[in-house]
């Protein structure tokens, strides 16, 4: 099939080169040229494990391309995917839709024939329904423009894997007339016929099955860092606690990982989004857990900083901190909205001298909090340290050799703030190590 996926970031890049790799013939569009230039050359602006193979083998195949002319997308083909971004409206909880509706306003007008938008951003509900209606305001006679929802549930550094064999397909579909769903199971046959769940609905709901998604998953996140609280007040150990809760089926492990809390592009501004749009349909009660949600996920950051405090002697002025990670999660080079990002920052502003590592995001960091101090080796962040703080669990720390660490810090204290070093072993090596939700 022929297709355009519009909006060329985390989502739509992705969603674009793996459509190619299912055989379709793909062209991508996004208003950035550099972004475009980027992808043209098969190089990916951003750190996706298995991406740019994935661009690179299709680009060479002929079967993507990538452009900035709407033109040709309108020419392209009549299956049209969007994935810009709704990111966070500045000093409110809602959701920008601008780049959502300046696509609908930019490439409605140069259509003919019959075409069908798949929106794949997450919108507040009711957004697919007043799309349609500015569609069909601003289509050409006789041409016709039908909005569905089709949710994208990718996790950043699984993009590829979750594109390709999706644990679900969701397609929300207007009521009456459609051929949604029939190209639907068309451009997804193959993930369809290795067994991937295809849900039909109408699009109110397939807005609200992700941003539902998204609450469920923060809400438990942050279930399990308020357990983590009175662990750490009570003295009890939340790994071993959500171990034992967590076999369970009903409840099960996952995302019961407790530490720092969650971050990244979509968790924190999806769940203000929905308590926003729960408050513009009159129904702000239903979601007011949310609000607490939210600020538990806060409160883990605020406990860092405050436990790095009373381990430099209740103050941190002068103190060496180093700061393991700055992406928002391992495998991501994304520091939108990260706990490490964010404790690193408050480090910093209280007086601390914090020294930060990433193996990947220290670019993208450099750029959001160009002050800190950023250093090019583990090894380099570790010297000198009075103590360090594990904020992001990339395996390259998980590794990390006690031993070999302690000769290179001045004091041996150390914050997993991921609840993933092995304790017997650190301590074994002389080191002073606490951890969220225990006490050590
Ligand atoms: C999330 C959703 O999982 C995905 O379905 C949706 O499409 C986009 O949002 P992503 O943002 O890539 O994906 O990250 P995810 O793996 O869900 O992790 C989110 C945050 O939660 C990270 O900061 C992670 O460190 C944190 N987290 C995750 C925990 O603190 N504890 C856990 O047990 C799991």
């Amino acid at each position: 099939m022929r297709m355009t996926v519009i909006g060329t970031g985390y989502l739509g890049a992705t969603h674009a080169a793996c459509m190619a790799e299912l055989g379709h013939e793909v062209l991508g569009v996004d208003v950035d040229s550099a972004k475009i230039d980027s992808l043209k050359d098969g190089v990916v602006p951003f750190y996706e494990p298995g991406l740019p193979e994935v661009l690179t083998r299709n680009l060479e195949a002929g079967r993507l391309d990538f452009t900035t002319d709407y033109g040709k997308v309108a020419e392209f083909a009549n299956v049209h995917f969007l994935g810009v971004g709704t990111p966070q409206e500045r000093g409110s909880y809602a959701a920008d839709l601008t780049y959502v509706y300046a696509v609908i306003e930019d490439l409605v007008p140069l259509l003919e024939g019959d075409h069908i938008i798949f929106g794949k951003s997450t919108v507040p509900v009711g957004t697919a329904d007043e799309l349609q209606k500015r569609a069909d305001e601003l289509s050409k006679p006789g041409t016709t423009v039908e909005i569905a929802w089709n949710p994208e549930f990718l996790r950043e550094g699984y993009a590829v894997q979750d594109t390709i064999t999706p644990d679900r397909i969701v397609l929300g579909v207007r009521r009456g007339e459609t051929k949604a769903e029939e190209v639907a199971r068309e451009v997804y046959a193959q993930s369809i016929a290795d067994g991937a769940p295809f849900l039909v609905m109408d699009r109110v709901t397939s807005e609200l099955v992700k941003v539902s998604a998204n609450a469920f998953l923060a809400t438990k996140i942050s279930f399990i860092n308020a357990v983590s609280e009175i662990c750490e007040i009570a003295g009890g150990d939340v790994t071993k606690l959500a171990d034992a809760i967590g076999y369970d089926d009903r409840i099960g492990r996952k995302f019961l990982g407790a530490g720092l809390g969650f971050g990244g592009g979509c968790l924190p501004k999806d769940i203000r989004a929905f308590m926003a749009r729960a408050g513009e349909l009159g129904a702000d009660q239903a979601l007011t857990f949310l609000r607490e949600v939210d600020a538990i996920n806060m409160r883990r950051r605020d406990r860092v900083v405050q436990l790095t405090r009373e381990l430099c002697g209740g103050n941190l002025l002068g103190h060496r901190v180093t700061v393991l990670g700055a992406a928002f999660k391992p495998n991501s080079d994304d520091v939108r909205d990260s706990p490490a990002l964010s404790v690193a920052g408050s480090l910093s502003l209280a007086g601390a001298d914090v020294s930060v590592y990433d193996p990947k995001a220290m670019d993208n960091a450099r750029k959001v909090f160009p002050t800190l101090g950023y250093v090019d080796s583990i090894e380099e962040a570790l010297e000198g340290a009075d103590v360090v703080v594990l904020a992001t669990e990339w395996q390259q720390f998980r590794d990390l050799d006690p031993q070999a660490a302690g000769e290179l810090v001045n004091k041996k204290i150390i914050i997993d703030g991921r609840n993933v070093l092995d304790v017997d072993k650190w301590q074994g090596a002389g080191w002073d190590i606490h951890a969220l939700g225990r006490t050590l």
